[in-house]
C-alpha cells in the first residue's frame, strides 16, 4: 500500500478585509480539488510583527510551503529571506519584499492599474481635473505603484495632483485625510484612492460636507464592498485588482511536486467597473456563489461515500481474516 503524502500549505495574510476574504474563498475552494493538500490561513490584521510570528508558525509546525502577502517590505524581507534561506520554499503574492528571495511570487501590474485609473479620472473630471490621492500604508508595495502610475499620466493627460496623503487601506484614516484635505484644497474635483475602503470612507466625508460634485475612484472591485459602492452611487469607479486564489495554490503544489511553474507571474491592470458593468459584475458573483455552495455539498457527499466505503472494505477484509 502507498503512503498518501499530505502537503501543508501555510498562508500568511497581511490583513483581513473585503480583497482577502475573496482571495482566501478562492484558496479554500481549490485546496478542495487536491486531496493530497491542506491549507491554513493565518492573518496578521496589518501588523508586521504578528505577521512574522505568523511566518515563524509555519515553520516550526512543519509546513511544507509558505505563501505570504507581506504588509510592508522592509519588515517582511529579513524573515522572508532567512526562512527561504534555510530551505523552505516561499511563495510572494500581491504585495513584494525588497529582494528576490523567494520560489516564485504571483503580483499585479499596480502602476499599470494607477495608469488606468488616471486615464478614466481625467475623463470623468474633465479639462479641469484637480485631484487628490488618498494612499494605501506606505512601505507596501502596492501603495508605491498605484502611486506612480496614476501620478505620472494623470499629469502627463493634463490633470494637476494637488496632494497625496496615506492613509493605511483603512476606511476611518481616509476620512480623517479626505476631511482634512478637503478642507485644504476646496477646488479639488476627484479623489483617487488605492483601495474601495478607502474610497467609500472619502465618499462619505465628501457628502457630510456637501461636496457631491466631487467623482471618487478606487480599486479592488471585491463584489460585496467595491462593486456594491458602485452599483449603489457611493463612488463612481472601481479597477479589478486581481485574486487568483486557485493559482497560487496551483503554484505552491507545482513546486511541491517538482512540476514547472513560473518563477514571476504579473497579473495585468483591468478596465474600469462602473455604472455601465456593475449590475452584471455582481450577478456573476451571485453565481459563482451559488456554484460554490453547489460544490461544497458535493465534496461533502463524495467524502461521506469514500469514508462509508472505506470502513466497509475494512469489514470486509477483517471478516476474511477470521
Ligand atoms: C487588502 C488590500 C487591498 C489592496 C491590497 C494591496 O488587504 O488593502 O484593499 O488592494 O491590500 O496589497
Amino acid at each position: 500500500c502507498t503512503e498518501v503524502k499530505t502537503y501543508r500549505i501555510g498562508v500568511s495574510q497581511c490583513s483581513e478585509d473585503d480583497w482577502r476574504m475573496k482571495l482566501n474563498d478562492e484558496i479554500n475552494r481549490e485546496i478542495m480539488f487536491h486531496e493530497d493538500a491542506e491549507v491554513e490561513i493565518r492573518s496578521a490584521n496589518d501588523n508586521s510583527a504578528k505577521q512574522i510570528d505568523d511566518i515563524r508558525y509555519f515553520v516550526s509546525h512543519g509546513f511544507d510551503i509558505i505563501i505570504v502577502s507581506p504588509n510592508e517590505a522592509t519588515t517582511l524581507t529579513p524573515v522572508i529571506r532567512e526562512v527561504y534561506g534555510n530551505g523552505m520554499p516561499v511563495v510572494i503574492f500581491d504585495r513584494n519584499i525588497n529582494d528576490n528571495t523567494y520560489t516564485a511570487r504571483i503580483g499585479v501590474d499596480d502602476e499599470g492599474i494607477g495608469r488606468s485609473a488616471a486615464t478614466y479620472a481625467r475623463n470623468l473630471a474633465g479639462d479641469n481635473a484637480k485631484a487628490i490621492e488618498i494612499g494605501g500604508l506606505e512601505g507596501s508595495t502596492p501603495a508605491y505603484g498605484r502611486h506612480k502610475g496614476f501620478a505620472s499620466e494623470f499629469e502627463s493627460l493634463g490633470g494637476t495632483l494637488l496632494a497625496s496623503v496615506a492613509a493605511d487601506w483603512n476606511k476611518e484614516d481616509a476620512i480623517r485625510v479626505a476631511d482634512s484635505l478637503l478642507k485644504l484644497y476646496p477646488e479639488v474635483n476627484l479623489i483617487y484612492a488605492h483601495n474601495d475602503r478607502m474610497a467609500i470612507g472619502a465618499s462619505e466625508t465628501v457628502r457630510r460636507l456637501g461636496r457631491d460634485d466631487i467623482k471618487i475612484i478606487g480599486i479592488d472591485a471585491a463584489p460585496e464592498i467595491g462593486i456594491q459602492a458602485v452599483a449603489d452611487t457611493l463612488i463612481d469607479a472601481t479597477f479589478l485588482y486581481p485574486t487568483e486564489g486557485h493559482r497560487i495554490i496551483q503554484t505552491a503544489l507545482a513546486i511541491l511536486k517538482g512540476k514547472p511553474y513560473n518563477r514571476e507571474t504579473i497579473l495585468p491592470a483591468s478596465s474600469a467597473v462602473d455604472l455601465s458593468n456593475a449590475d452584471i459584475l455582481l450577478l456573476q458573483n451571485e453565481t459563482l456563489k451559488e456554484e460554490t455552495c453547489k460544490m461544497r455539498l458535493l465534496k461533502a457527499r463524495i467524502d461521506d461515500y469514500w469514508a462509508q466505503h472505506s470502513s466497509q472494505t475494512s469489514l470486509f477484509y477483517a471478516s476474511i481474516a477470521i
